[in-house]
């Protein structure tokens, strides 16, 4: 398996909303533990039951459930050139467990502060049949209520968006997941990127990681 890239940073950085660009750039493939998550409790699997609850109280899903849904999804054919983790790792036993698996080649740490994310969050909304991302102030459809990606007019929010539980994944990133910056540091992996300015900006600061 050749090398992955992970993508990290809090709630609402814009990892979803970079990662689409970074395929793009890369060719690797997205893996995002959170869309995976989704779609077993939208399922309604054993696996989404277990989930829901954690995602729903803003708390981290547990590691064996994640580093075992990582395990299977590498095992897929597109995943031999490496992959894109999104929202992956998020705790140090994760990392751990993906160096046994996978090789990583960059950790691309996007940082926004606290109180944007709670702002990013509350005013995000997602086109159902494509997954495109928007926001009320900050990317707006081109025409109201029409997805620019695919022409739907049918869009969802999510039901961990809601300022309460915003705050709740805040603290769980700041308590579980920002150890792993020091952890990717020391092993001469992390990027830092300034997530507080423009989309635009955001993705010329990465884009330049690849130069
Ligand atoms: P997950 O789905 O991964 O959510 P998250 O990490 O909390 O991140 P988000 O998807 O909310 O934000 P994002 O950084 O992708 O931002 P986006 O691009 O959408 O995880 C959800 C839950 O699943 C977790 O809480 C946990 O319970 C569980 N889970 C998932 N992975 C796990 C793991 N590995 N271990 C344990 N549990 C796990 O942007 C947000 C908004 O801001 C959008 O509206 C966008 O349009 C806007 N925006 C983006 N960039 C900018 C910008 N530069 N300026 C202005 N607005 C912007």
């Amino acid at each position: 398996m050749d090398s992955s890239i992970v993508l990290f940073g809090p709630p609402g950085a814009g990892k979803g909303t970079q990662a689409g660009r970074i395929v793009e750039t890369t060719g690797k493939p997205q893996v995002s533990t959170g869309d995976m998550l989704r779609a077993a409790v939208a399922e309604g699997t054993e696996l989404g039951k277990i989930a829901k609850v954690h995602m729903e109280s803003g708390g981290l899903v547990p590691d064996e459930v994640i580093i075992g849904l990582i395990k299977e999804r590498i095992k897929d054919s597109d995943a031999e050139g490496g992959l894109l983790f999104d929202g992956f790792p998020r705790t140090i036993p994760q990392a751990e467990a993906l160096e046994k698996i996978a090789p990583v080649s960059m950790v691309i740490a996007i940082y926004v502060n606290d109180e944007s994310v709670v702002e990013r969050i509350c005013g995000r909304f997602t086109c159902a049949a494509c997954g495109e991302v928007y926001h009320d102030v900050f990317r707006p459809c081109l025409v109201e209520s029409v997805c620019d990606s695919c022409g739907s007019s049918d869009f969802t929010r999510r039901a961990d968006d809601s300022e309460e539980t915003v705050r709740a994944r805040l603290s769980a990133y700041h308590e579980q997941t920002s150890p792993l910056e020091s952890w990717y540091d020391a092993k001469g992996l992390l990027h830092r990127i300034d997530g507080n300015h423009g989309i635009d900006d955001v993705a010329l600061s990465i884009a330049n990681l690849f130069v």
